[in-house]
């Protein structure tokens, strides 16, 4: 199992481009299933999940030629040859639930292995269920699979019980094709949301509302190929941002829309530094200890629970207290007792965590429990003084391409070890 062995503090200072979205990627993916012509997507970010996600379409008889090395996908999924995503793939990538809506709206059938729970929560997929019902969708749960037949899905208002970014993208998928009109009520309003609608429109989609919490889709007979450019990945950018604040020093990050930030990007500039918008990008400078930022996790444009993490590893060495509030998942501090390791003070009741920022972090072993905790491990390790071993990396790599050498190029010292 391979580990990252950093040693720190290091202040950082260089530039990066910044990767496409993993998370607008894995959706629009699926949503080749759509249609019978030629797609190539671009700006594909080379990640773990993005080629499980290509294992998967190929099972499911998607011809995939990915390129990953130039961010490159060209999929036709003129032949699908099986209606199955297996659970050995939905297993290690909960994304996987993505082909349900597709599979059901153009092919009448899906049989995917209910994802299980994961180290952040139970993260059931009932909203996504109910709304493929209320479309016409026979829905039956079977030795841990989810078997949905539908002779033709029809449109239906569908409102949905909380706000689930999948559950928004797996009901528009379903809808493009389906006979009507669907209009999700309490949709998700995330950027990536967003992309997959812009790529679904440009097949011939017609779907308006993406963006906002009620999104209306008209059913059309048949989607066309087309290209499509994958939007930066804002918790990329935004993890970076994180490093820079906790460790010092100035660094550009190129290829980035600010205004697809949220709340996010406001909550990291009250940490102090300065931050510069030039061109299509940002420069980032810490002269000085962060300061103590409270916040809470919320729906986007609120603060992304997907950069809870990173901004407590910040708060962790910050100058004041601060009490961070996770609302979108019961159970997404398991990088606190691994940041107490490294000399963290942080107490926690619930949903709430209280840190106590400290002048300095001490090196020390550490393990990753998922994809974002460990990344908000990368920055409490990399400001802290003396070697930290990260255990268990392969989280970090299912959501961040090429991090350790990313963070080299920045001045860092991180040594992948097997
Ligand atoms: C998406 O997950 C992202 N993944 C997650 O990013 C992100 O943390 C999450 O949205 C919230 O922003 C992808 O886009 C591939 P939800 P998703 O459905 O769609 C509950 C990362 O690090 N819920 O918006 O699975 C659920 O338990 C990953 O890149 C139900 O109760 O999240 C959670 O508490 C981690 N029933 C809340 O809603 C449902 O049917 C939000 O979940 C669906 C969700």
């Amino acid at each position: 199992m391979e580990k990252f062995k950093i040693v720190g503090p290091n202040r950082l200072r260089g530039e990066l481009k910044i990767e496409g979205a993993k998370n607008a990627a894995l959706p629009i993916l699926c949503a080749s299933l759509l249609s019978s012509e030629d797609i190539r997507i671009t700006n594909v970010p080379n990640l773990r999940d993005v080629r499980t996600m290509c294992d998967l379409l190929k099972k499911i008889g998607v011809k995939v030629k990915e390129d990953l090395k130039n961010g490159v996908c060209a999929l036709n999924a003129s032949k699908v040859s099986s209606i199955e995503a297996p659970y050995d793939l939905v297993k290690t990538m909960r994304a996987s639930i993505l082909v349900l809506g597709p599979l059901l709206s153009r092919h009448g059938e899906a049989r995917v292995s209910l994802p299980g729970g994961c180290a952040i929560g139970q993260r059931p997929v009932d909203q996504h269920l109910k709304a493929l019902e209320q479309m016409g969708a026979e829905v039956s749960l079977v030795d841990g699979y989810i078997h949905a037949k539908a002779k033709k899905l029809f449109g239906n208002r569908i409102v949905n019980d909380l706000i689930t970014v999948t559950g928004t993208e797996n009901i528009m998928m379903a809808a493009c094709l389906a006979d009507g009109t669907t209009i999700i009520e309490n949709a998700a309003r995330e950027p990536e949301v967003v992309d997959l609608a812009k790529f679904l429109r440009s097949m011939g989609a017609r779907i308006k509302g993406d963006g906002t919490n009620i999104i209306q889709i008209d059913g059309v007979k048949n989607l066309i190929g087309v290209d499509h450019e994958i939007i930066f990945d804002r918790i990329e950018a935004a993890t970076f941002m994180c490093a820079v604040a906790a460790c010092g020093g100035e660094i550009f990050l190129d290829k980035i829309d600010l205004n697809l930030m949220g709340k996010t990007y406001d909550k990291l500039q009250e940490c102090g530094g300065t931050f510069s918008e030039i061109e299509d990008g940002v420069l980032i400078n810490f002269k000085k200890r962060p300061k103590a930022v409270s916040f809470e996790t919320k729906p986007f444009p609120g603060f992304a629970t997907d950069m809870q993490a990173q901004l407590m590893a910040v708060n962790c060495i910050a100058d004041g207290i601060s009490v961070v509030k996770e609302k979108i998942f019961e159970n997404r501090f398991m990088h606190v007792q691994e940041m107490r390791r490294l000399g963290a003070k942080i107490e926690v009741d619930g949903s709430t965590a209280i840190i106590n920022g400290r002048n300095k972090l001490n090196g020390a072993k550490v393990m990753a429990t998922d994809l974002r905790a460990s990344a908000g491990l990368v920055i409490a390790s990399l400001v802290a003084e003396g070697e930290s071993i990260i255990d268990r990396i392969y989280h970090l790599d299912r959501g961040y391409a090429q991090m350790d050498r990313k963070l080299i190029q920045l001045g860092a010292k991180v040594q992948r070890i097997s």
